[in-house]
């Protein structure tokens, strides 16, 4: 609690607060801390009608999360609603450091890399990153990876595939994954389910936010602020490296052709990849498209009726 407290002040971090240990009566067992009041997280009505800018609630909340895993490598791990709330002045209060991701100075690097390939469309430099972050085994021959997942070929827009294609792909890269040993590192998950949480908080609290925008803007406060660090970390130099909006526009499946994107419009995209995932699912339980809703004993009903055909063609 006190290093993300330290970590938010070394940031200049306003838009957070981390409620205070009371000085006296905190023991080893016990931790006493101000309390702190506040809206809660989806209560967005109600931060509105208080004049709170939600948009600006998300972006805070992005850029902090960020800037701590990536520049500091210490992260709140366990964002969710219970674990914080927005206070009345539209700072976000951060609750409950029961898990804290943290990460040695070469896995932040490696996360550091592994953002830096995705804003300038390096797949060498993403797969490379994931291996250092424990992803994959460390002697994993990186070019023979991206070739068997066929990582190389232009990105296919998942809404194109029929559901059936895309259960396959998505089958096919796991089995490739599997074989190559890959895991999912502790820090990794914790980050990408904070990424869920806050994938869903911009659904809620800032569904209009123009998410392209938004990448751009997030990567000029990491070089502005971040600068030096950068370029020791990664050994470069961050105001040269060619930010590649292609790869991030391909990373959330649109056009090169699409100049914005808001949260809404990915959801669209999103729901029609269910949809198609939704029809597979219903062929390989065997159940027509038109079929809404399967219970168990239906689906059983439905395993007694071709148990009992077989069996009459196999007596016959
Ligand atoms: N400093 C605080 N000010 C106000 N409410 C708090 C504070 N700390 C915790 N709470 C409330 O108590 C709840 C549980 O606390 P938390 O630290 O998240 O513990 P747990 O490990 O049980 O999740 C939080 O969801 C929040 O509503
Ligand atoms: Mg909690």
């Amino acid at each position: 609690m006190l290093d993300l407290a330290r970590m938010m002040r070394d940031l200049g971090q306003e838009g957070y607060v981390i409620p205070r240990p009371h000085p006296t009566l905190v023991t080893r067992r016990v931790l006493v801390m101000e309390e702190l009041t506040g809206f809660k997280f989806d209560d967005v009505v109600a931060m509105q009608d208080a004049g709170i800018d939600t948009e600006n609630v998300i972006r805070t909340g992005l850029i902090a999360f960020m800037e701590g895993a990536l520049i500091h490598g210490v992260f709140h791990g366990d964002l969710h609603g219970g674990n914080l709330f927005v206070m009345h002045d539209g700072r976000t209060a951060l609750l409950d450091f029961g898990i804290v991701g943290r990460l040695s100075s070469s896995r932040r690097i490696a996360f550091l890399r592994l953002m830096l390939g995705a804003s300038t469309n390096d797949l060498h430099g993403q797969v490379s990153a994931l291996r250092d972050l424990g992803a994959l085994p460390l002697d994993s021959d990186i070019d023979a990876v991206i070739r068997d997942l066929r990582l190389d070929q232009t990105t296919i827009d998942p809404t194109t595939l029929s559901g059936e294609e895309l259960v396959k792909e998505v089958q096919r890269i796991v089995k490739a994954l599997l074989a190559y040993g890959a895991k999912l590192p502790k820090e990794l998950m914790l980050y990408v389910k904070n990424m869920v949480f806050l994938d869903g908080a911009i659904a809620r609290l800032a569904p209009n936010l123009d998410l392209l925008a938004e990448v751009a803007t997030i990567s000029m406060v990491f070089t502005q602020r971040h600068g030096e660090t950068l370029g020791r970390d990664l050994g470069i130099d961050p105001s040269a490296v060619e930010f590649n909006f292609d790869s991030v526009k391909a990373s959330l499946g649109v056009e090169n052709s699409t100049n914005s994107l808001t949260y809404r419009e990915l959801q669209q995209r999103r729901d029609l990849i269910q949809e198609f995932n939704f029809d597979s699912v219903k062929a390989s339980l065997g159940v027509e498209n038109s079929t809404n809703s399967l219970t168990y004993r239906e689906l059983q009903q439905r395993r007694d009726l071709i148990q009992k055909r077989m069996r009459e063609h196999v007596t016959k």
